[in-house]
């Protein structure tokens, strides 16, 4: 199953940008970012932008099992290695081979079994519990994680050298409060997608100031949050009861709980970007990636335009020759983007 990667903030581009370089490498992965930031979703496009989507997508949740459980799910064994082994059973690093291996949440890896782990991505073998046989395996490790790895090597959690070996490229997905410009993206999004799932059940798009109040929120539990409090809109049908519930949750107030600085100006940007004033609020249908994009577009060209103008003094054929575009085209956009020249020129 393939969730769409949606964002538009900086972060999220830069992520996608960074799956394109290195879907076909093939180098270690390690992906990180507090809990329901999209590690997975990132883990996802990576393995089906790359020439591994044919083969086998095996993950491993490494905090869900005790450590010998946990060994040998991913190494395997022969029949009569331990009490109960009735069946050889081969492990996950078998079962990927040619494929992916996701590694989740990577941070609670025994220590112990880090070593075998390193072994494995050292030598590219692994012999399963029970057996003299070395196995070779070619898999594509990509790790998960929400624990600050570095850290965790300063108090003895983490082996540094597996650390090095795995964490070859970074993806490091910003908390939803960090990005809060992808919040009307997701928002529309997962409206879409639950009202065509639940057919008989309506999620009106929210109007102005409950999108201003979601765009403010800080998310601590992130896009799997906003998930939910969609899902929750979808049976409760009113607003104003899931916002209070977002108030009662935090500290009676929708923001700063993370200690993050006030919003309000970045709140305004957005729902400026994202044309969600009063009038047409409550249709975020009327929005498209392409106007967002050439409202994005004319706002930093504005911004660069203004900036030359003022350094040049207003010499537009000045002007134009360090923007790289025609004196016309200049003319042009600084009218087309309503420039104006500082007074008294
Ligand atoms: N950028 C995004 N676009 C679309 N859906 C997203 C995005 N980020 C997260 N989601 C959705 O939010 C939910 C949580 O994402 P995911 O499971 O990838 O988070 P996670 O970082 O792995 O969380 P955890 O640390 O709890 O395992 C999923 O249903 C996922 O599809
Ligand atoms: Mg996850």
């Amino acid at each position: 199953m393939q969730a769409p990667l949606i964002g538009v903030s900086q972060n999220i581009l830069r992520i996608k940008e960074l799956i394109k370089q290195v879907a076909d490498t093939g180098l270690n992965i390690v992906i990180c970012g507090e809990s329901g930031v999209g590690k997975e979703v990132v883990t996802r496009n990576l393995y089906n932008s790359s020439p591994r989507r044919m083969k086998p997508y095996i993950k491993v949740n490494c905090a869900a099992l005790p450590e010998g459980l946990l060994e040998s799910e991913l190494f395997g064994y022969e029949k009569g290695a331990f009490t109960g082994a009735e069946q050889k059973k081969r492990g996950k690093f078998q079962l990927a081979h040619g494929g992916v291996l996701f590694l989740d949440e990577i941070g609670d890896m025994p220590f112990s079994l880090q070593s075998k782990l390193l072994h494995v991505l050292q030598s590219g073998e692994f012999t399963p519990l029970g057996s003299e046989k070395e196995l070779r395996t070619d898999t594509w490790i990509l790790a998960a994680t929400n624990h600050d790895l570095a850290e965790d090597i300063k108090k003895k959690k983490f082996r540094e050298d597996l650390y090095y070996r795995l964490n070859i490229i970074k993806i490091h997905i910003d908390p939803l409060r960090k990005r809060r410009e992808d919040i009307p993206p997701l928002i529309d999004y997962y409206i879409k997608k639950y009202t065509s799932q639940f057919k008989n059940k309506h999620l009106l798009n929210p109007d102005h100031s409950v999108m201003k109040k979601l765009i403010e929120y800080h998310w601590p539990g992130n896009v799997r949050e906003l998930q939910n409090v969609l899902k929750r809109f979808l049976v409760l049908g009113d607003w104003e009861e899931i916002i209070e519930g977002l108030q009662l949750g935090g500290t009676g107030t929708l923001t700063n709980l993370a200690g993050d600085e006030s919003p309000a100006a970045e709140v305004s940007n957005i729902i400026d970007l994202f044309n969600l004033d009063s009038d047409n609020g409550s249709n975020l249908e009327s929005y498209s990636l392409k106007k967002l994009k050439k409202k994005a577009l004319d706002r930093v060209e504005k911004q660069v335009i203004s900036y030359v103008l003022d350094k040049t003094g207003w010499n537009r054929s000045k002007a134009a020759k360090i923007l790289k575009i025609s004196y016309k085209t200049l003319l042009y956009k600084i009218s087309g983007l309503n420039i104006e020249p500082p007074q008294g020129l």
